[in-house]
């Protein structure tokens, strides 16, 4: 619930500004104040009525209305919330926000504000990517702004790929964990995401098609709903979210190493795709080709991580997670594999080729616990990765 609380909505440009009509009615409903903010651009997608109407608030939109700045002035009105939501946050405007332009109503609110601020980010797939948008979305988090988003998905534009301004409803959990309401806060949960390299000599190393994404999605998810989350990744193809501790590996080793330095926590999830040999003695100089024939490498298994985890005696998180990557027999092969690990719950997926997980935006994954298996439909990574956060809530908050 958000009885008491207050949030200044900023609605930039973009089509997802018919989405930030839901989220005034998702806050309102939570008991929230909201006070919107319209840009200009905003103005061409939503109008100030509707707006209005749902917020039951005047709307402000222009800067130099003096009638609002009798009313309330804009430095006022940049500290009259709890948190300022910016929904959606165009390229434009995060700019804007990145260099402290303050131009207009929104761009100067968010310059003279005291109050934190959380973005969720809507555009087009090639402007979320470019260099420009990236640094700026750098610079606003080094500046301590939280983003929620974007997903990845077909986009207005009929682009696929991450530019869609995440559901209101995950900008709601956002919003809670801001307000330190989330149902994970002050719950720590490690999450080992990517594939892991084995050398092989300097040059050459031994990986696996794992991108990253998924587990990426899972640590963006917990912490939207409030988690610390502790993200040990291997060198993966996506960029490790944002608002987390990233800890960044390599070998098999060092992945069990930082696991085990990042415990106590209350839950674990392990999503890397860990490589389960490593060649047993690397070599430290490049292997040269030799009229002798071809090397010949001698393999040694690598440490289970999910397995020494989950076994463990003293201080063992309340909550265990594995996932199952299997390309046959999925469900039989995970259930044995959740037994085998003694892991609480396993995600099982089918990764052959043709289902294009792996690598791929989508999953369609079958969650096994002590209650049986459930199987969920094929969706995005995105949106696996709310489910199983919000499960991984609920159980954390059954735990005692
Ligand atoms: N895992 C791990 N450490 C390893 C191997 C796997 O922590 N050395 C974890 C993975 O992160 C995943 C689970 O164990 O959560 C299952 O991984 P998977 O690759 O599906 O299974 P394997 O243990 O490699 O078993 P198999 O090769 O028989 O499928």
């Amino acid at each position: 619930m958000l009885a008491g609380k207050h949030i200044l909505l900023i609605i930039g440009g973009g089509i997802a500004a018919y989405k930030s009509l839901e989220l005034i009615r998702l806050l309102r409903t939570a008991g929230a104040q909201v006070t919107p903010v319209l840009t200009k651009a905003g103005s061409e997608f939503v109008t100030p009525l509707s707006i209005s109407a749902l917020a039951g608030s005047k709307v402000y939109s222009d800067l130099f209305d003096l009638g609002d700045e009798a009313e309330m002035g804009h430095i006022q009105l940049s500290r009259v919330a709890d948190l300022v939501v910016v929904a959606p946050v165009t390229a434009d405007l995060m700019a804007k926000m990145a260099s402290g332009l303050a131009s207009d109503l929104a761009s100067t609110l968010l310059l003279a504000t005291d109050t934190p601020v959380l973005m969720a980010p809507a555009m087009n797939v090639r402007m979320w990517e470019h260099a420009a948008t990236q640094r700026n979305l750098a610079t606003l988090q080094g500046d301590g702004i939280a983003v929620v988003g974007p997903n990845a998905g077909d986009m207005a534009c009929g682009e696929y790929g991450p530019g869609r301004m995440a559901e209101p409803a995950e900008i709601m959990a956002a919003i809670d964990a801001q307000l330190g309401q989330g149902p994970l806060t002050g719950k720590r949960v490690l999450i080992t995401s990517g594939p892991t390299h084995e050398p092989i000599d300097p040059v050459r190393y031994i990986a696996n098609r794992s991108s990253g994404a998924q587990g990426t999605a899972i640590a963006t998810a917990l912490a939207a709903l409030g988690a610390e989350v502790v993200f040990v990744t291997g060198p993966a193809d996506v960029p490790p979210p944002s608002g987390v501790h990233v800890i960044r590996v390599e070998t098999a080793h060092q992945m069990l190493d930082a696991v085990q330095a990042a415990l106590p926590c209350d839950a674990a999830v392990f999503a890397a795709a860990v490589a389960d040999w490593r060649v047993a003695s690397a070599s430290d100089s490049k292997l040269k080709k030799t009229k002798d024939g071809l090397p010949a490498l001698t393999f040694a298994e690598n440490p289970d991580i999910l397995h020494t985890v989950a076994q463990m005696t003293k201080g063992r998180p309340a909550l265990v997670v594995g996932f199952a990557a299997e390309t046959d027999d999925v469900l039989a092969n995970a259930t044995a594999k959740r037994a085998r690990k003694g892991c609480d719950w396993i995600v099982a997926n089918d990764v052959s080729p043709e289902t294009g997980i792996m690598g791929g935006a989508e999953n369609a994954v079958t969650l096994i616990s002590d209650s049986g298996s459930e199987s969920w439909p094929r969706m995005g990574k995105d949106a696996v990765a709310a489910q199983l956060a919000q499960r991984i809530a609920d159980a954390l908050g059954r735990a005692p």
